[in-house]
């Protein structure tokens, strides 16, 4: 049986960093504060030229160097964003136009944090159907656009960036092992992001009133322990793969307290849950692959190692995939 495997890892970040003393200064916050609630230290903020889909293609350009790839040998790619450049062509048919992928069908996933869980677990569905196929997937976001930059509860807390990996089938032990996504629509308004308000008077949806992130922090605190606990439980179930057998969880950084509850509920240890948010905070669906890159290139994950991924994010969506690295 072939499986989906991971050929290669990229991610790009914009250079521009945002400290949290930088933020010290635009709204009423401290550095203690942001350190201790949320863990983290500094995100990026995208510059001009530096859309969504220009970070995409760079971090894809990364991922199809690392998997021996050149553009023209992609069968499909797949954007998980919630800030695309434009309402319609997709972020991905833009990430098909940079790369010169002309071979690729593109499409974009609105899963908001879990877009790159989602991506993933439709990108194996289509290589089990075909398992030669290429596939780029993308977690890409630049959230810094649609942050009130007044309302301290939300505006410490995101970043921008992108990640992206190449998969394909191949026989073997290696792989995706299993994945499960869930979605629960009827909490949405716990977090939610507007988008362009309706020409249509009478097509007005009554909480279209803006373009910011709005979120109700504690609530979603709770759920998204909870939510990753039930996805990494069924994943590891499904497979019957005992925890302490996971080499390393690479979890939507959302928060390390979250972070930090999850590996307690899990009884996991502490250092096999990878954490980079406090250097770029929540870069909701480009976090998990950014922090995947990150620890695939420093060297943190070995061939053979299970490798778990988990995410959490507005909708709410939520869901987890367990690799054999
Ligand atoms: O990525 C998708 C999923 N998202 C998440 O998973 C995020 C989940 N939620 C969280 O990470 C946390 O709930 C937050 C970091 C958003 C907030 O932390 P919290 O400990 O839940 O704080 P809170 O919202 O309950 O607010 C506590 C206090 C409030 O003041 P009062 O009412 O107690 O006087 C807030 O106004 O902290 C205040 N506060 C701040 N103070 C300084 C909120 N934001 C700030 C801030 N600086 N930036």
């Amino acid at each position: 049986m072939k499986r989906m495997i991971v050929l290669g890892t990229g991610s790009f970040l914009p250079e521009r960093v945002l400290s949290n003393a930088d933020l010290e200064k635009m709204v009423d916050t401290t550095d203690e504060w942001i350190t201790t609630r949320t863990g983290i230290k500094n995100r990026r903020i995208a510059g001009k030229g530096e859309e969504t889909s220009k970070l995409a293609s760079k971090a894809a350009a990364r991922a199809l160097d690392m998997a021996g790839l050149a553009p023209g040998d992609l069968d499909m790619i797949i954007v998980g964003t919630i800030t695309p450049d434009m309402g319609m062509p997709s972020c991905a048919c833009l990430v098909q136009k940079e790369l010169g992928a002309a071979k690729a069908f593109a499409l974009d996933i609105n899963a908001a944090c879990s877009g790159f869980v989602y991506c993933l677990d439709v990108a194996d569905k289509y290589i089990k159907a075909e398992p030669d196929m290429k596939i780029l997937v993308v977690g890409a976001e630049t959230l810094s656009a649609r942050v009130n930059w007044e309302d301290r509860n939300t505006c410490v807390l995101f970043g921008d960036g992108a990640g992206a990996c190449v998969v394909t089938g191949k026989t073997g032990k290696r792989g995706l092992l299993a994945s499960k996504l869930f979605s629960d629509g009827s909490l949405y308004k716990l977090l939610y992001m507007d988008s362009a308000p309706s020409m249509n008077k009478e097509l007005a949806c009554q909480d279209n009133d803006g373009s910011y992130i709005k979120m109700a922090g504690r609530d979603v605190f709770k759920y998204a322990v909870r939510s990753m606990d039930m996805a990494i439980t069924n994943v590891l179930e499904q497979v019957q793969v005992p925890v302490e057998d996971i080499s390393l969880i690479i979890p939507h950084q959302a928060n390390i307290r979250i972070l930090k509850s999850l590996g307690e509920r899990l009884g996991i240890a502490g250092e096999k849950v990878y954490i980079n948010l406090d250097k770029y905070g929540n870069t909701s669906a480009a976090s998990i692959p950014i922090a995947l890159d990150e620890a695939n290139r420093l060297g943190h994950i070995k061939s053979g190692d299970l490798v778990l991924l988990c995410a959490f994010g507005g909708g709410f969506t939520w869901g987890a995939a367990l690799f054999r690295w």
